[in-house]
This record gives C-alpha cells, structure tokens and sequence, in this order.
C-alpha cells in the first residue's frame, strides 16, 4: 500500500531524507507561518496577476506561472535559503557533486476548470543523457494555499523513482500531496508526478523551487531572471545558487569583453558582483545538527 509520508518541520532531517530516498517524495509541514505566506503572497501579486495562462496541455491553459523570483520577492530569498530544505537538498544530491545550484522559482496558480496536467518526471527537461544512477535534482513545492483533493493537489507516485522509464502507474498508485498551507512538498527530479486538477472555486497556488546539481544547466537561466547589478545586493551563499561561483575549477569561469590588455583572464563569476571567492564548507544535515 503505498502512502506519502508528513514530516513537522522539526522531525530529524536524517528520517526525512530516508523517506526521500524510499519513496522519492515526503512532505514537510510547519514550515511557513501565516505572516510568511501572507508577505510572499504580496510581494508575487504585481507579477502573478499579470503573468498569462498557459499554452499547452503541460502549462496548462487555465493555469499562471511566473519567475524571477530571487529578483522580485525577498521572502523567495529566504525560502530558497531555508537551512532544513539546503540541508536536505545537499545531502540528496552530494553523492554526484560538488556543488549544487538553483535551478528554478516558479510560481503555480491552477485556477478552477484546470484538468489533471500529465505525469512526467522534472529530470526529463535534461532529456535522457543523464544516468539513472545520478540523482540531478531535488525539488520544493511550497503550498501558499491549502492543497486539497479538490482544488488540484499535485499528483505522486511514491516509490516510482526507482521503476522502469516506462512504467505506467495503476490507479491506486497514484496519490494526491494534499496538505495545509506553509506545508513543503519534497520530492526528486525521477519521481513520477503532475499537477491536479481544480474541481473548487477558488485557485490553488503552489511556489516551485527547485535545486540541481551545479556541472548542469539551470532550467530558469538564472544570469538573466537575476542579473548582475541586483546579484550583487544579495547573501553571498545565495549568489553562489544563483551560480554566481564556479561549479568545479575552471567550470563557469569568464572574461570581461571590455577588460585592458594585460588585466588578468579568465576571471572567477563572483568578480562580476565585486567581490572575490569565499572560503566555503560543505553543507549538509550533520553539518546542520552541529549549528543548532
Ligand atoms: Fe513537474
């Protein structure tokens, strides 16, 4: 019988992340308080209310979505930045590599008459190059509305991370991550997932944030959606996910087109915000238990 797991926010990360490697999805409750959802909610009105529907089935023609988010709200910093979800997310993607690097912030409001949004996998948007082995990425879907059966709950398939690319899920399989606002759907870039469809009155709104390892390519081009000049008002560890720092030695480096002859070439990203490379630790759930 399978079932999604609900964590409170202050469970052990370590059972957290074990259900997240079982089942390839938990949620996380408690995260965010009432004053949170409401500031996030008006910072993101001037842009979700004049973001356009979808255009396909899979964006959804009765659905918004919007970026940006690092640039536009402040409280998406603080959400990205959350010390339980980086430490999770580290530890899920350490074992294939260095670093890892935001990959996307996207707002979701699946307004009512919007159907079921086909099952897919998020790893998918790297087509299938990458081994099944590596694990690319780890996502949050922060519910900023209550998500119910009713008004389009994401759709999961717990333990499907593990199943043939081809498998189709029975009915039974299929479970809806419904769960009380401030809560986290945590999930992989392999498990078989899609939004639900709205059958109430009202919109249900979702914020994507999802995070991958730093050799790939961020699916939100992160250099344009946050450019320079605002990057370099921001936490340094943030600019870093942003990708604001090189992935490996030599991986993301790059030269200033109007730098004088002889100034030094190639120049390491972080010089693009003013500043150099800081000495940095790893990050991951051990780490997080000996700081708090
Ligand atoms: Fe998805």
């Amino acid at each position: 019988m399978v079932s999604l797991k609900y964590y409170k926010s202050d469970s052990p990360l370590q059972d957290i992340h074990q259900t997240i490697q079982e089942d390839g999805c938990a949620v996380m409750t408690d995260v965010l308080g009432n004053e949170a959802l409401d500031s996030f909610t008006n910072e993101l009105e001037p842009y979700l209310s004049a973001a356009p529907k979808g255009r396909d089935d899979f964006t959804g023609t009765k659905t918004q979505r919007t970026g940006a988010l690092i640039a536009r709200t402040p409280m998406c910093r603080e959400f990205v930045m959350d010390r339980r979800i980086l430490a999770l997310a580290h530890e899920f993607l350490g074992p294939h590599a260095e670093k890892l690097t935001l990959n996307l912030t996207q707002a979701v409001a699946i307004h009512p008459g919007e159907g079921t949004q086909m099952l897919h996998r998020d790893r998918e948007a790297w087509g299938t190059n990458i081994p099944r082995s590596v694990e690319p990425q780890f996502n949050t879907l922060w519910a900023i509305t209550d998500f119910t059966g009713e008004n389009g709950a994401t759709r999961i398939v717990p333990g499907s991370q593990k199943w043939a690319w081809d498998r189709e899920p029975a009915h039974e399989q299929i479970l809806q991550a419904e769960m009380p606002k401030g809560s986290v759907l945590l999930y992989t870039g392999t498990v078989l997932h899609g939004g639900g469809e709205n059958k109430s009155s009202i919109p249900r709104l979702g914020l994507i944030i999802t995070y991958c390892l730093a050799w790939m390519r961020q699916q939100e081009n992160q250099y344009l959606s946050c450019p320079p000049h605002i990057a370099k008002d921001l936490d340094e560890e943030l600019q870093e996910l942003l990708g604001y720092t090189q992935a490996t030695y030599g991986l993301g480096y790059y030269s200033d087109p109007e730098a004088l002859p002889g100034e030094f070439d190639p120049l390491v990203p972080e010089l693009a915000l003013g500043r150099g490379p800081r000495k940095r630790e790893r990050f991951n759930i051990d780490q997080l238990a000996k700081v708090t």
